[in-house]
């Protein structure tokens, strides 16, 4: 026996050297150099146009032009396709940068792929990726307002990622503090940080307003990610599993240099949940991102911010003197939006589900069949900006605020099946202080409006 586990050790050995062997002979391509304009870096993972996770895009930056950008993907390494990529220049006059994304389709259910990007002449190091096993339940890890510097909570993000704790990274808005920073070194920077995660799962996000850059064109934001051609990233939905996510810009509402585009997004937003509300058999769960909540009980921010008053844009509708247009909060309610996840206050802020700020079903931390959208604000993650504070509850905060915490952390959303969800708010040192469940015992929701 010991010599057949003996010889299978060296078989195995044999293989492995055999497939690194034919892989280089393969491609004959040199590794980068460092300093090189066209050595990729920021390297990230995306579901890119309402793919789902049977798909995948890669993208990665060059400071320079690069004349044949590729990625080499494949099942093993001996067995890697060349697929070429498109690019999106970023030119703010001070600045450029390279933008290279390739889609691949058609990916097996929970199954290992290799890849590397590059160009025709030069390739990266090979990286592994493990699509998700739809079968088995999905954890996203979920939080706005991370920046690169005073980043609090990442170190529990990334420990928890290597122990293979959520497979995808849902960030709400808010990104580098800022991604247009110092010349956009920032934004360099904070791609680089995050790169360990964001080339192995995928990294979607939403626009917040730190996002609007120096210019207000949010051109770091529309040519650093590859999310949706039709808006530059800043409206799109995507699917993962059971679950139909739909990705909105607040900011939309709130900056008057994007107020052309707010009609456009609001049919978006209207057809989008129609049809997925209409296609619950197959994703029983419609959860909303954006990067700012309807409600929050945190000490108030006028001219800044109306979560906390008694009307607000993108909640109600913008007013045009007779009436009120675009709010968010009926199409959400008569679609059934089963959660909505938002960031922009500093800290962790829960709610049971409400509606038209009336509260609907029970205190519990167990939410059966709710009667309306679940709403969790995490804008904790940390940046330079530090923690956000709540009103003293003889103050008026919410009735229907559930739990409201003022520490750095994130948010592990786990969807169990096609009637069960949780949310564990993790704390900066891995505690879990705050968690919650919904159970649906029809993947329909309970008929609203
Ligand atoms: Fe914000």
């Amino acid at each position: 026996m010991a010599s057949l586990s003996h010889s299978s050790v060296v078989l195995r050995a044999l293989a492995v050297i055999l497939a690194t062997l034919s892989a280089a002979l393969a491609h004959h391509k040199d590794p980068y150099k460092r300093g090189d304009l066209a050595t990729p870096s920021q390297v990230h993972l995306s579901l890119y146009n309402g793919t789902d996770t049977r798909s995948v895009t890669i993208s990665w930056v060059t400071q320079g032009v690069v004349k044949k950008p590729q990625v080499e993907f494949g099942s093993a390494t001996n067995l890697l396709q060349t697929f070429d990529a498109t690019t999106m220049e970023f030119d703010n006059r001070e600045r450029k940068f390279y933008t290279h994304s390739v889609t691949l389709t058609d990916l097996a259910n929970d199954s290992v792929y290799f890849y590397g990007v590059g160009n025709d002449t030069s390739l990266s190091e090979m990286i592994t990726i493990n699509t998700p096993n739809l079968h088995n339940s999905t954890t996203y890890a979920v939080y706005g307002d991370l920046g690169f510097d005073d980043a609090h909570s990442f170190p529990q993000i990334k420990k928890d990622f290597d122990e293979g704790k959520f497979q995808m990274v849902l960030h709400v808005g808010d990104i580098a503090y800022d991604l247009g920073g110092h010349s956009s070194d920032r934004g360099d920077e904070f791609m680089g940080m995050i790169e360990h995660i964001a080339k192995r799962i995928p990294y979607q996000v939403a626009v917040g307003n730190h996002e609007a850059d120096d210019d207000r064109t949010y051109l770091n934001y529309r040519k650093r990610f590859k999310l949706s051609d039709l808006s530059e990233n800043m409206y799109y939905s995507f699917n993962s599993g059971l679950v139909h996510f739909l990705v909105v810009a607040s900011e939309f509402y709130y900056d008057a240099t994007l107020s052309n585009g707010l009609e456009d997004q609001y049919k978006f937003v209207k057809q989008d949940l129609a049809l997925a509300n209409l296609n619950r058999d197959a994703r029983p769960w419609i959860v909303v991102l954006s990067h700012r909540n309807f409600y929050c009980s945190n000490t108030p921010d006028p001219g800044f911010d109306t979560c906390s008053e008694e009307f607000s844009p993108m909640r109600d509708g913008i007013n045009n003197g007779s009436k009120f247009n675009y709010g968010l909060e009926n199409l959400f309610h008569k679609f059934g939006v089963d959660f909505f996840f938002a960031g922009h206050k500093h800290s962790y802020e829960r709610f049971y589900p409400a509606f038209q700020g009336k509260m609907y079903g029970p205190k519990s931390d167990t939410y059966l069949d709710p009667e309306a959208v679940v709403m969790v604000t995490q804008g904790n993650a940390g940046c330079r900006n530090g923690l956000g504070h709540f009103l003293k509850p003889n103050t008026g905060w919410l009735p229907f605020s559930a739990v409201r915490i003022s520490e750095y952390g994130y948010s592990q959303f786990t969807v169990l099946n096609s009637t069960t969800a949780t949310v564990k708010m993790i704390s900066e040192k891995g505690r879990i202080l705050d968690s919650f469940t919904v159970v649906k015992s029809n993947p329909r929701p309970r008929r609203r409006g």
